[in-house]
């Protein structure tokens, strides 16, 4: 799948998002993407994590931390909404007060992260938003603390669905689509780069 060319900015109101079909489930790719990403990517993102409305552990068994507006604008002003995949880590430090958040640990190295940036048509919501699902077990809550992500590739548009076991099933491809195409090497060369000085 190629990542449609409008970007998200443009988009002021809720598209109209395609109900998810049968044929798009059972068309789905493992891997996705070039060999080597490709422009627009890498797309650099960073900012203290904000309370969303909770649903994405509670309804879906997929916690998601939601980035600040100003993080999400890098990344919409260039590409358009949907599901992205990449790296992801939590730092240390709370940004407001510069005390030490709860997030500690083995819990402060990279990991891979899948992305959805859009208005989540399921939940019809009202605003956009950049919520990243990182592939770890965390041991606490990181609200406030810093979040470094580096996004390297579109996965598939946001979709709208008749039921919410068929958007956790899609979740669930998503995480392992995005696992299958960080395997490859100038993929995996990027979960350096997320731990380094870059963001
Ligand atoms: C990998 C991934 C894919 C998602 N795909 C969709 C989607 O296609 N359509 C949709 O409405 N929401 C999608 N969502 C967004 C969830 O609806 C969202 O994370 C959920 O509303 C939780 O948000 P909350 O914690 O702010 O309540 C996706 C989330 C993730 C992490």
């Amino acid at each position: 799948m190629t990542v449609p060319s409008e970007p998200a900015l443009t988009q002021t109101e809720p598209p109209q998002a395609p109900l998810r079909t049968e044929s798009f489930r059972k068309a789905r790719p493992e891997i996705v993407g070039p060999e080597t990403p490709e422009s627009p990517f890498p797309i650099y993102m960073s900012g203290a994590v904000q309370k969303g409305f909770g649903r994405g552990g509670k309804d879906l068994g997929c916690p998601t931390a939601n980035l600040p507006d100003e993080a999400l604008e890098s990344m919409a002003a260039v590409t358009t909404t949907g599901i992205y995949y990449g790296y992801a880590r939590v730092h240390p430090i709370i940004e407001e007060s510069g005390k030490t958040g709860d997030c500690q640990g083995e819990d402060l190295e990279t990991y891979p992260m899948v992305m959805s940036l859009g208005w989540n048509p399921f939940y019809k919501n009202e605003k956009m938003t950049a919520e990243v699902h990182i592939m770890r077990d965390f041991e606490s809550d990181f609200y406030g603390q810093k979040l470094s992500v580096v996004v390297l590739g579109y996965i598939r548009p946001e979709l709208d669905y008749t039921s919410r076991d068929a958007l956790i099933e899609d979740i669930e491809t998503d995480k392992r689509v995005a696992l299958k195409s960080l395997e490859r090497p100038a993929y995996k060369a990027y979960e350096k780069d997320c731990l380094g000085g870059k963001n």
